[in-house]
């Protein structure tokens, strides 16, 4: 369930729809659905296997399965900055979230009716704004702190086990909602008539890194899950449980939000703020409930980012005490310290900072890019190459079968081919291919 918590954020229901509408919708569903089946789901188990049998972190865990090729350390390094990156980026996504919770609340998110012009100058306003997306990045991250540092992840846990299905309630609401708003079948169209044309090699790119970002793969984060999971818990059903929960929200959060785009005549392609711009107008539409409906929502949006960014500061705690030695407490608070510091300069980038580019980008596009189509695919295919031609055979098999306790003749086979070809040859032709368009 802890990873379930990871899996589910942001990723699936504030990225997926923008990003899928950048590159095509129906088309990009199906390049994403064939890599987080084909890859995704393959890395997951990899990344448990590698955690539950060197019981360490990323770094650690690779030397210590083959502690006569040290270097695969690298793979686990570069996961650990993936891991830093993602973390201050949804930091600032996650105020966004906590803020939005503060202005259905108060109302003026219902006082904008039903205008979408209206509805995305606000959200613009707010992002490019100095102090309240600060405030509120800072309301996220202490919330956040409090809860590592009083040692009530547990807690969260339960709370999670309780909300995340009120959450998938609540966005089959809205997708019956979004779905019977007048001119709502261009958005369905949008979904299930592929455009083809629309899916170029970034938009490949930008599918397989959404499935790895989504999934919380190819940055050592399911390592350290991976290392908690108990002996006689089995990895293969995890892994395509928490693949298949993961991609149905990321599903459903599209129907939700695209029928209501073309009913609200927004752009389908109009970036990070598609989501916060769009389902205001869907609330503001259910009359005086849209209030109620909202704030449940964005709370419940909330706790999710919450459960995400606790497995990031948990994969980077674990590994910082792992090789430092210093306190949890400590370690803990030093990240969120340091990651809320970069996420005031990526927040700012919404804004004042906009002029200032590195290579061209915003410091908020550049982290978008990095944490998604750069870096995650590299650590994949590392991580990847490393578990299908590296990793000694009985190591595998022991892990995936329990030490003999759970057949293994059909998920082994298709593990091996689909870890040693299938997965390793994909990742790299997308990854060339990506880079050179
Ligand atoms: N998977 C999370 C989401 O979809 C984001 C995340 C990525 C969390 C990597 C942990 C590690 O929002």
């Amino acid at each position: 369930m802890a990873a379930v918590g990871s899996a589910v954020g942001l990723g699936n229901i504030w990225r997926f729809p923008y990003i899928c509408g950048k590159y095509g919708g129906g088309a990009f569903i199906i390049a994403y659905l064939a890599f987080v089946f084909l890859l995704g789901s393959v890395l997951m188990m990899a990344e448990f296997i590698i955690g539950r049998r060197s019981q360490h972190t990323p770094v650690l865990a690779f030397r210590a399965l083959c502690p006569d090729k040290k270097g695969w350390g690298l793979v686990g390094v570069i996961g650990i900055i993936t891991s830093f990156i993602i973390l201050s980026h949804y930091l600032v996504l996650s105020g966004w979230t906590t803020g939005y919770i503060w202005h259905s609340v108060s109302g003026a998110l219902s006082a904008l009716g039903t205008d979408a012009d209206a509805i995305t100058a606000f959200f613009s306003q707010f992002t490019s704004a100095v102090g309240s997306p600060l405030l509120f990045l800072g309301i996220f991250s202490v919330l956040c702190l409090i809860i590592i540092l009083c040692g009530v992840q547990k807690g969260i846990e339960n709370i999670s086990k309780l909300l995340m299905p009120l959450l998938v309630i609540l966005i089959l609401v809205l997708c019956v909602r979004s779905i019977t708003l007048p001119n709502a079948k261009a958005g369905v169209d949008y979904i299930l008539a592929p455009a083809f044309s629309k899916l170029t090699g970034e938009g490949i790119l930008a599918a397989l890194g959404q499935a790895l970002f989504s999934l919380s793969v190819g940055m050592g984060v399911m390592i350290v899950y991976g290392s908690y999971i108990p002996a006689n818990d089995n990895i293969f059903k995890t892994a395509m449980w928490i693949t298949v929960c993961d991609t149905l929200i990321a599903l459903l959060a599209s129907l939700a939000i695209f029928p209501a785009v073309f009913s609200c005549g927004l752009d389908p392609a109009g970036g990070p703020g598609l989501v916060f711009c769009v389902l205001p107008n869907v609330f503001n539409s259910m009359g005086g409930t849209g209030v109620f409906f909202s704030s449940l929502f964005f709370i419940l949006l909330m706790v999710a980012a919450l459960t995400s960014s606790i497995s990031l500061l948990e994969a980077l705690t674990a590994w910082f005490c792992e090789h430092t030695g210093a306190s949890r407490k400590m370690s803990a608070i030093l990240f969120f310290a340091l990651t809320s510091i970069i996420g005031v300069f990526i927040s700012l980038s919404m804004g004042v900072l906009n002029d200032f580019k590195i290579l061209g980008y915003t410091i908020f596009d550049l982290v978008d890019r990095l944490e998604s189509i750069y870096l995650p695919p590299l650590c994949a295919l590392g991580t990847i190459i490393f578990f299908g031609w590296v990793m000694p055979e009985k190591d595998i098999k022991d892990e995936l079968s329990n030490h003999g306790s759970i057949a293994i003749n059909v998920t082994y086979p298709l593990l091996r081919f689909l870890a040693r070809y299938i997965a390793p040859l994909g990742l790299l032709i997308v990854l060339i291919s990506g880079i050179l368009s």
